[in-house]
Protein backbone atom coordinates (compact mmCIF):
# COMPACT_ATOMS: atom_id res chain seq x y z
CA UNK A 1 0.00 0.00 0.00
CA UNK A 2 1.09 3.24 -0.65
CA UNK A 3 1.38 6.36 2.24
CA UNK A 4 -0.97 8.79 2.62
CA UNK A 5 1.57 11.66 2.06
CA UNK A 6 2.30 10.62 -1.30
CA UNK A 7 -1.11 11.17 -2.59
CA UNK A 8 -0.66 15.03 -3.67
CA UNK A 9 2.39 14.37 -5.78
CA UNK A 10 0.59 11.46 -7.68
CA UNK A 11 -2.41 13.73 -7.87
CA UNK A 12 -0.26 16.38 -9.37
CA UNK A 13 -2.04 17.25 -12.85
CA UNK A 14 1.39 18.44 -14.55
CA UNK A 15 3.89 15.18 -12.65
CA UNK A 16 1.54 12.89 -11.36
CA UNK A 17 1.89 10.27 -14.02
CA UNK A 18 5.62 10.32 -13.69
CA UNK A 19 5.64 10.25 -10.54
CA UNK A 20 2.75 6.86 -9.90
CA UNK A 21 5.57 5.53 -12.91
CA UNK A 22 8.87 5.67 -10.65
CA UNK A 23 6.77 4.39 -7.61
CA UNK A 24 5.89 1.43 -9.60
CA UNK A 25 9.49 0.76 -10.97
CA UNK A 26 10.59 0.92 -8.02
CA UNK A 27 8.57 -1.17 -6.05
CA UNK A 28 6.87 -3.90 -7.96
CA UNK A 29 8.86 -4.64 -11.01
CA UNK A 30 10.49 -7.55 -8.78
CA UNK A 31 8.91 -11.04 -10.15
CA UNK A 32 9.06 -12.84 -6.88
CA UNK A 33 6.35 -10.38 -5.95
CA UNK A 34 2.89 -11.25 -7.17
CA UNK A 35 1.02 -7.60 -6.19
CA UNK A 36 -3.01 -7.83 -7.24
CA UNK A 37 -4.59 -4.48 -5.44
CA UNK A 38 -2.34 -1.75 -4.39
CA UNK A 39 -4.02 0.49 -2.06
CA UNK A 40 -3.75 4.27 -2.58
CA UNK A 41 -3.31 5.55 1.73
CA UNK A 42 -5.48 4.55 4.04
CA UNK A 43 -8.62 5.89 5.61
CA UNK A 44 -8.14 9.52 3.86
CA UNK A 45 -11.78 10.81 4.46
CA UNK A 46 -11.39 11.99 8.23
CA UNK A 47 -7.83 13.85 7.30
CA UNK A 48 -8.10 17.27 8.36
CA UNK A 49 -6.17 18.05 5.28
CA UNK A 50 -8.59 19.02 2.38
CA UNK A 51 -5.29 19.21 -0.19
CA UNK A 52 -5.27 15.43 0.79
CA UNK A 53 -8.75 13.90 0.52
CA UNK A 54 -9.12 16.14 -2.86
CA UNK A 55 -5.98 14.35 -4.11
CA UNK A 56 -7.44 10.64 -3.47
CA UNK A 57 -9.42 10.04 -6.78
CA UNK A 58 -6.91 11.65 -8.97
CA UNK A 59 -3.98 10.09 -7.27
CA UNK A 60 -5.77 6.27 -7.95
CA UNK A 61 -6.69 7.80 -11.52
CA UNK A 62 -2.47 7.96 -12.53
CA UNK A 63 -1.87 5.08 -10.49
CA UNK A 64 -4.47 2.79 -12.74
CA UNK A 65 -3.22 4.27 -15.91
CA UNK A 66 0.58 3.94 -15.03
CA UNK A 67 -0.21 0.30 -13.94
CA UNK A 68 -1.23 -0.02 -16.97
CA UNK A 69 0.96 1.58 -19.29
CA UNK A 70 3.94 -0.33 -17.07
CA UNK A 71 2.57 -3.55 -17.97
CA UNK A 72 0.64 -4.25 -15.02
CA UNK A 73 -2.94 -4.27 -16.09
CA UNK A 74 -4.37 -7.06 -13.62
CA UNK A 75 -3.37 -5.27 -10.57
CA UNK A 76 -6.01 -3.13 -9.17
CA UNK A 77 -6.56 0.65 -7.25
CA UNK A 78 -8.67 0.74 -4.40
CA UNK A 79 -8.23 2.58 -0.92
CA UNK A 80 -9.63 1.68 2.43
CA UNK A 81 -12.47 3.77 3.79
CA UNK A 82 -13.30 4.68 7.35
CA UNK A 83 -17.00 3.50 8.08
CA UNK A 84 -17.92 7.33 9.06
CA UNK A 85 -18.46 7.88 5.31
CA UNK A 86 -21.97 6.81 6.18
CA UNK A 87 -23.94 9.54 7.89
CA UNK A 88 -24.83 8.66 11.68
CA UNK A 89 -27.76 6.50 11.84
CA UNK A 90 -29.55 4.02 13.80
CA UNK A 91 -27.88 0.73 13.10
CA UNK A 92 -30.75 -0.05 10.33
CA UNK A 93 -29.11 -0.86 7.37
CA UNK A 94 -31.85 0.58 4.72
CA UNK A 95 -31.67 3.87 6.58
CA UNK A 96 -27.79 4.18 5.63
CA UNK A 97 -26.67 6.84 3.50
CA UNK A 98 -23.17 8.48 2.50
CA UNK A 99 -22.61 11.39 4.90
CA UNK A 100 -23.74 14.61 3.50
CA UNK A 101 -20.46 15.91 2.19
CA UNK A 102 -18.99 13.27 0.23
CA UNK A 103 -22.15 12.94 -1.38
CA UNK A 104 -22.00 15.87 -3.70
CA UNK A 105 -17.79 16.03 -3.61
CA UNK A 106 -16.43 12.85 -3.57
CA UNK A 107 -19.47 10.46 -4.79
CA UNK A 108 -20.48 9.30 -6.63
CA UNK A 109 -17.28 10.23 -8.42
CA UNK A 110 -15.44 7.46 -6.63
CA UNK A 111 -17.83 4.78 -7.15
CA UNK A 112 -17.34 5.40 -10.83
CA UNK A 113 -13.55 5.14 -10.87
CA UNK A 114 -14.45 1.52 -9.15
CA UNK A 115 -17.46 0.95 -11.31
CA UNK A 116 -14.93 1.68 -14.76
CA UNK A 117 -11.77 -0.14 -13.66
CA UNK A 118 -13.26 -2.77 -11.28
CA UNK A 119 -11.37 -2.66 -8.21
CA UNK A 120 -13.68 -3.58 -4.88
CA UNK A 121 -15.06 -0.63 -3.20
CA UNK A 122 -13.22 -1.29 0.30
CA UNK A 123 -14.32 -0.37 3.89
CA UNK A 124 -12.44 -0.52 7.52
CA UNK A 125 -16.06 -1.82 9.18
CA UNK A 126 -15.28 -1.97 13.00
CA UNK A 127 -18.07 -3.01 15.03
CA UNK A 128 -15.31 -2.94 18.03
CA UNK A 129 -15.45 0.15 18.48
CA UNK A 130 -19.06 0.79 17.90
CA UNK A 131 -20.26 -1.90 20.67
CA UNK A 132 -21.27 -2.16 24.57
CA UNK A 133 -21.81 -4.92 26.65
CA UNK A 134 -25.56 -4.52 25.61
CA UNK A 135 -24.60 -4.93 21.61
CA UNK A 136 -21.47 -7.47 22.79
CA UNK A 137 -23.46 -10.63 21.54
CA UNK A 138 -24.46 -9.45 18.78
CA UNK A 139 -21.59 -8.16 17.65
CA UNK A 140 -19.67 -11.05 18.13
CA UNK A 141 -21.56 -13.11 16.38
CA UNK A 142 -23.33 -14.74 19.53
CA UNK A 143 -27.21 -16.03 20.18
CA UNK A 144 -28.50 -12.69 20.11
CA UNK A 145 -32.10 -10.83 19.39
CA UNK A 146 -31.21 -10.01 16.15
CA UNK A 147 -32.13 -6.11 14.75
CA UNK A 148 -34.96 -6.29 12.49
CA UNK A 149 -34.84 -3.97 9.20
CA UNK A 150 -38.91 -3.25 8.58
CA UNK A 151 -37.90 -1.17 5.53
CA UNK A 152 -36.75 -5.09 4.45
CA UNK A 153 -38.21 -6.98 6.51
CA UNK A 154 -34.88 -8.52 7.21
CA UNK A 155 -33.13 -9.63 10.59
CA UNK A 156 -29.71 -8.87 11.49
CA UNK A 157 -27.82 -11.43 13.81
CA UNK A 158 -24.12 -9.46 13.54
CA UNK A 159 -22.88 -5.42 13.37
CA UNK A 160 -20.88 -6.66 11.26
CA UNK A 161 -23.64 -8.00 8.37
CA UNK A 162 -25.72 -4.85 8.88
CA UNK A 163 -22.38 -2.77 8.84
CA UNK A 164 -21.68 -4.17 5.45
CA UNK A 165 -24.98 -3.89 4.34
CA UNK A 166 -25.58 -0.03 5.11
CA UNK A 167 -22.76 0.38 2.97
CA UNK A 168 -24.49 -1.92 0.32
CA UNK A 169 -27.10 0.25 0.32
CA UNK A 170 -25.90 3.99 0.79
CA UNK A 171 -24.45 2.33 -2.78
CA UNK A 172 -27.51 1.61 -3.72
CA UNK A 173 -29.21 4.64 -3.19
CA UNK A 174 -26.28 6.49 -5.36
CA UNK A 175 -26.99 3.98 -8.49
CA UNK A 176 -23.74 2.01 -7.78
CA UNK A 177 -25.22 -1.68 -6.13
CA UNK A 178 -22.91 -3.38 -8.65
CA UNK A 179 -19.95 -2.47 -7.45
CA UNK A 180 -18.17 -4.99 -5.38
CA UNK A 181 -17.50 -4.57 -1.79
CA UNK A 182 -14.60 -5.74 0.24
CA UNK A 183 -13.41 -5.47 3.97
CA UNK A 184 -10.22 -3.59 4.13
CA UNK A 185 -9.46 -4.30 7.90
CA UNK A 186 -11.47 -5.48 10.76
CA UNK A 187 -10.22 -7.70 14.28
CA UNK A 188 -10.91 -7.60 17.35
CA UNK A 189 -8.04 -7.63 20.47
CA UNK A 190 -7.21 -9.93 22.76
CA UNK A 191 -6.31 -7.64 25.47
CA UNK A 192 -7.53 -4.35 26.30
CA UNK A 193 -7.82 -1.82 29.83
CA UNK A 194 -8.68 -4.15 32.32
CA UNK A 195 -12.39 -3.05 32.86
CA UNK A 196 -13.36 -3.67 29.34
CA UNK A 197 -15.80 -5.72 28.89
CA UNK A 198 -15.84 -8.38 25.66
CA UNK A 199 -12.24 -8.18 25.11
CA UNK A 200 -10.33 -11.58 25.10
CA UNK A 201 -8.85 -14.72 23.24
CA UNK A 202 -12.52 -16.25 22.65
CA UNK A 203 -14.35 -12.56 21.94
CA UNK A 204 -11.47 -12.17 19.58
CA UNK A 205 -12.08 -15.95 17.87
CA UNK A 206 -15.97 -15.50 17.95
CA UNK A 207 -15.64 -12.11 15.72
CA UNK A 208 -12.96 -13.25 13.35
CA UNK A 209 -14.58 -16.46 12.81
CA UNK A 210 -17.87 -14.63 12.70
CA UNK A 211 -16.41 -12.40 10.29
CA UNK A 212 -14.55 -14.89 8.43
CA UNK A 213 -17.66 -17.15 7.62
CA UNK A 214 -19.93 -14.42 6.48
CA UNK A 215 -17.04 -13.26 3.69
CA UNK A 216 -15.66 -16.79 3.05
CA UNK A 217 -18.34 -19.18 2.97
CA UNK A 218 -20.53 -17.95 -0.14
CA UNK A 219 -23.32 -17.34 2.16
CA UNK A 220 -23.23 -13.55 2.60
CA UNK A 221 -25.27 -11.08 4.13
CA UNK A 222 -29.18 -10.51 3.95
CA UNK A 223 -29.20 -7.90 1.41
CA UNK A 224 -26.11 -9.48 -0.34
CA UNK A 225 -26.75 -13.20 -0.58
CA UNK A 226 -24.29 -15.48 -1.70
CA UNK A 227 -21.50 -13.30 -2.22
CA UNK A 228 -18.01 -13.74 -1.33
CA UNK A 229 -15.96 -10.75 0.37
CA UNK A 230 -12.22 -10.12 -0.13
CA UNK A 231 -11.28 -9.60 3.67
CA UNK A 232 -8.08 -8.72 4.91
CA UNK A 233 -8.01 -9.52 8.68
CA UNK A 234 -6.06 -7.24 11.08
CA UNK A 235 -3.90 -8.53 12.53
CA UNK A 236 -1.24 -11.21 11.61
CA UNK A 237 0.81 -9.51 14.43
CA UNK A 238 0.47 -7.98 17.79
CA UNK A 239 2.45 -4.97 17.22
CA UNK A 240 4.23 -4.42 21.49
CA UNK A 241 5.89 -1.58 20.04
CA UNK A 242 2.55 0.22 18.72
CA UNK A 243 2.14 3.50 21.19
CA UNK A 244 -1.64 4.27 22.28
CA UNK A 245 -4.08 2.43 24.61
CA UNK A 246 -3.40 -1.22 25.19
CA UNK A 247 -6.35 -2.56 22.73
CA UNK A 248 -4.03 -1.09 19.74
CA UNK A 249 -1.05 -3.48 20.22
CA UNK A 250 -2.89 -6.82 20.88
CA UNK A 251 -5.34 -7.37 17.45
CA UNK A 252 -2.51 -10.01 16.48
CA UNK A 253 -2.72 -13.54 15.71
CA UNK A 254 0.59 -14.59 16.47
CA UNK A 255 3.03 -12.68 19.23
CA UNK A 256 6.30 -10.49 17.70
CA UNK A 257 8.02 -14.06 18.32
CA UNK A 258 5.88 -16.09 15.49
CA UNK A 259 3.94 -17.99 18.94
CA UNK A 260 0.25 -17.85 18.33
CA UNK A 261 -1.69 -15.73 20.59
CA UNK A 262 -4.62 -18.47 19.65
CA UNK A 263 -5.85 -20.49 17.22
CA UNK A 264 -8.09 -19.20 14.57
CA UNK A 265 -9.72 -22.23 13.79
CA UNK A 266 -10.93 -21.30 10.08
CA UNK A 267 -7.58 -20.38 9.15
CA UNK A 268 -5.73 -23.40 10.48
CA UNK A 269 -5.44 -27.10 10.18
CA UNK A 270 -6.87 -27.90 13.88
CA UNK A 271 -3.13 -28.04 14.34
CA UNK A 272 -2.24 -24.68 15.05
CA UNK A 273 -0.05 -23.73 11.55
CA UNK A 274 -1.68 -21.75 9.37
C1 LIG B 1 -0.72 -14.05 -8.83
O1 LIG B 1 -1.91 -14.07 -8.04
C2 LIG B 1 -3.08 -14.32 -8.80
C3 LIG B 1 -4.29 -14.14 -7.88
O2 LIG B 1 -4.10 -14.78 -6.65
C4 LIG B 1 -3.00 -15.71 -9.42
O3 LIG B 1 -4.14 -15.95 -10.19
C5 LIG B 1 -1.75 -15.78 -10.32
O4 LIG B 1 -1.60 -17.07 -10.82
C6 LIG B 1 -0.50 -15.38 -9.53
N1 LIG B 1 0.62 -15.29 -10.46
C7 LIG B 1 1.84 -15.76 -10.16
C8 LIG B 1 2.90 -15.54 -11.18
O5 LIG B 1 2.09 -16.35 -9.12
C1 LIG C 1 -25.35 -12.71 25.86
O1 LIG C 1 -25.48 -14.10 25.71
C2 LIG C 1 -25.33 -14.82 26.92
C3 LIG C 1 -25.31 -16.31 26.56
O2 LIG C 1 -26.40 -16.65 25.75
C4 LIG C 1 -26.43 -14.45 27.87
O3 LIG C 1 -26.27 -15.15 29.09
C5 LIG C 1 -26.37 -12.96 28.13
O4 LIG C 1 -27.45 -12.57 28.94
C6 LIG C 1 -26.41 -12.17 26.82
N1 LIG C 1 -26.18 -10.77 27.09
C7 LIG C 1 -27.04 -9.83 26.73
C8 LIG C 1 -26.67 -8.42 27.13
O5 LIG C 1 -28.06 -10.05 26.12
C1 LIG D 1 -35.18 4.22 9.75
O1 LIG D 1 -36.12 3.65 8.87
C2 LIG D 1 -37.39 3.43 9.45
C3 LIG D 1 -38.28 2.74 8.43
O2 LIG D 1 -37.65 1.62 7.90
C4 LIG D 1 -37.99 4.75 9.90
O3 LIG D 1 -39.21 4.48 10.57
C5 LIG D 1 -37.02 5.43 10.85
O4 LIG D 1 -37.51 6.71 11.18
C6 LIG D 1 -35.66 5.58 10.21
N1 LIG D 1 -34.74 6.16 11.16
C7 LIG D 1 -33.94 7.13 10.83
C8 LIG D 1 -33.01 7.62 11.89
O5 LIG D 1 -33.91 7.62 9.70
C1 LIG E 1 -37.52 -11.64 11.71
O1 LIG E 1 -37.82 -11.58 13.09
C2 LIG E 1 -39.19 -11.37 13.35
C3 LIG E 1 -39.39 -11.12 14.83
O2 LIG E 1 -38.57 -11.96 15.60
C4 LIG E 1 -39.96 -12.60 12.84
O3 LIG E 1 -41.36 -12.43 13.06
C5 LIG E 1 -39.71 -12.75 11.35
O4 LIG E 1 -40.31 -13.93 10.86
C6 LIG E 1 -38.23 -12.78 11.02
N1 LIG E 1 -38.07 -12.66 9.58
C7 LIG E 1 -37.29 -13.46 8.87
C8 LIG E 1 -37.22 -13.21 7.40
O5 LIG E 1 -36.60 -14.34 9.39
C1 LIG F 1 -28.68 -18.15 -2.70
O1 LIG F 1 -28.45 -19.55 -2.56
C2 LIG F 1 -29.59 -20.26 -2.12
C3 LIG F 1 -29.17 -21.70 -1.84
O2 LIG F 1 -28.36 -22.20 -2.87
C4 LIG F 1 -30.69 -20.14 -3.17
O3 LIG F 1 -31.85 -20.83 -2.74
C5 LIG F 1 -31.02 -18.67 -3.38
O4 LIG F 1 -31.96 -18.54 -4.43
C6 LIG F 1 -29.77 -17.88 -3.72
N1 LIG F 1 -30.12 -16.44 -3.72
C7 LIG F 1 -29.69 -15.60 -4.66
C8 LIG F 1 -30.14 -14.19 -4.52
O5 LIG F 1 -28.95 -15.95 -5.57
Amino acid sequence: SLTNSLLPSLADKSTGLTTAVSWIRANLATPATNVTLLLAGNEILPSPDPNLILSLLPAMRRLAQALKSEGFPSIRVSTPHYLGILAPSDGIPTNATFRAGYNTKLFPSMPQFHRETKPPFMVNPYPYFSYNPQTLNYTLFRPNARIYDPATKLNYTSMFEAQMDAIYTAMVKLGYGDVEVAIGEAGWPTQAEADQVGVGVKEAQDFNEGMLRVCSSGKGTPLMPNRTFETYLFSLFDENQKPGPVDERHFGLFNPDFTPVYDLRLLTDGKGSV
